[in-house]
């Protein structure tokens, strides 16, 4: 049985099968309106959404499907401090997929370790959003056509910015890519992200605090949020939340058919006056997030072939210190830690891929 915690659970062809799903359902939506009769989907929602939460229950309804679930842990059992583990096994008596958001890195594959359904990442702590890189996949190939050969600009949080780690993942397995990371020095992309991403697949990337400069280059710029729920000092982030605000200005130097996108919710980081840009595919790129939801519960709850489990060493004699890794919480959870790097003896914790080294010998 296929989950997705991670944009790299899937291939680039399972990726692309999602997308021909997606592009049919948007070309002939009345062919789907029953394939999910019967079924149920949970939206277990620890964290606030809009847009993920209902894009998903959206999705399950113009699939002939039914939702239940909770939009916040006071909800549910959470509350009365039943771990993820429990509710991913009770929930699987009531449903026959889970799309799970959690302010813990890590919680979606804990429910994924222990539920007999399907599980989606919906949003785990500053970890991963696997799911809006599909929206983000989807909007790049309905506006460029192709994967390959672009200058992707990445502008905000690219710390703490889950959305930002999962699409640098995915476009990653692309040839010709290359990254403009642009961010204040306080929040630029976490070197794990470099070194055992970009650096693991040769993509060339430039970092940056200049998005004016960084302009004339980019055939995609991915705006980002500076996320207020992720700074363990809030000063900090008054320093720092309007670092990137784009305006039509700033858009004289880009190319005409630059694209535009933000995973949303903005505050102020992209000014209104933009929206009016065609240049502009944010609001798209919402509607493509309902579409790629839709293709991929589909998938899942046919059934999509296993894919092949990684070779690779785990120990569990190691101890994850990242304070919002699930294992800090969750009852008995064991520490697991895979080998990234065996001459260097560099491991990182399964849950929040947190990095550990192995001293002595
Ligand atoms: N993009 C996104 O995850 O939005 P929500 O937080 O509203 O779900």
């Amino acid at each position: 049985m296929r989950s997705l915690i991670n944009i790299l659970d899937f291939s680039p062809e399972e990726l692309q099968q999602l997308i021909d799903v997606a592009n049919d359902i948007i070309a002939h939506p009345g062919d789907y309106r029953e394939r999910c009769r019967g079924k149920k989907l949970a939206t277990l929602f620890f964290e606030p959404s809009t847009r993920t939460r209902l894009s998903f229950e959206a999705a399950m309804y113009e699939l002939g499907g039914n939702v239940i679930g909770f939009s916040e842990a006071q909800s549910s059992s959470a509350a009365k401090g039943e771990s993820v583990a429990d509710t991913a096994k009770v929930i699987s008596c009531y449903a026959d997929i889970i799309a799970m958001r959690h302010p813990r890195d890590g919680a979606p594959l804990v429910a994924a370790m222990n539920a007999s359904i399907p599980v989606i990442n919906a949003g785990d702590g500053g970890h991963n959003h696997p799911t809006q890189t599909l929206a983000d996949l989807l909007t790049i190939y309905r506006e460029k056509g192709r994967f390959d050969r672009l200058t992707v600009g990445l502008c905000g949080d690219l710390k703490y910015g889950r959305t930002v780690h999962s699409l640098i993942s995915a476009l990653s397995r692309y040839p010709g890519v290359r990254f403009v990371l642009i961010s204040p020095e306080e929040l630029k992309l976490p070197s794990y992200v470099k070194k055992e991403v970009l650096a693991v697949h040769g993509i060339p990337y430039e970092q940056t605090e200049d998005l004016e400069a960084a302009m004339p280059a980019l055939d995609i710029l991915y705006m980002t949020r500076i996320q207020r729920e992720r700074f363990p000092d809030p000063t900090e982030y008054e320093r720092l939340k309007d670092s990137y605000i784009l305006t039509p200005e700033k858009l004289k130097a880009a190319k005409e058919d630059l694209c535009i996108l933000h995973p949303l919710p903005r505050v102020n980081e992209i000014s209104v006056a933009v929206d009016k840009d065609p240049r502009a595919c944010y609001f798209k790129q919402v509607l493509n997030g309902k579409y790629m939801r839709m293709a991929l519960i589909l998938r899942l709850l046919e059934g999509m072939e296993e894919a092949p489990a990684p070779e690779e060493e785990i120990v569990a004699d190691l101890i994850c210190d990242n304070p919002r890794c699930i294992v800090q919480t969750e009852q008995e959870l064991p520490q697991a830690f895979r080998c990234t790097n065996r001459e260097r003896k560099i491991f990182r914790c399964v849950y929040c891929e947190s990095k550990r080294i192995l001293k002595g010998e």
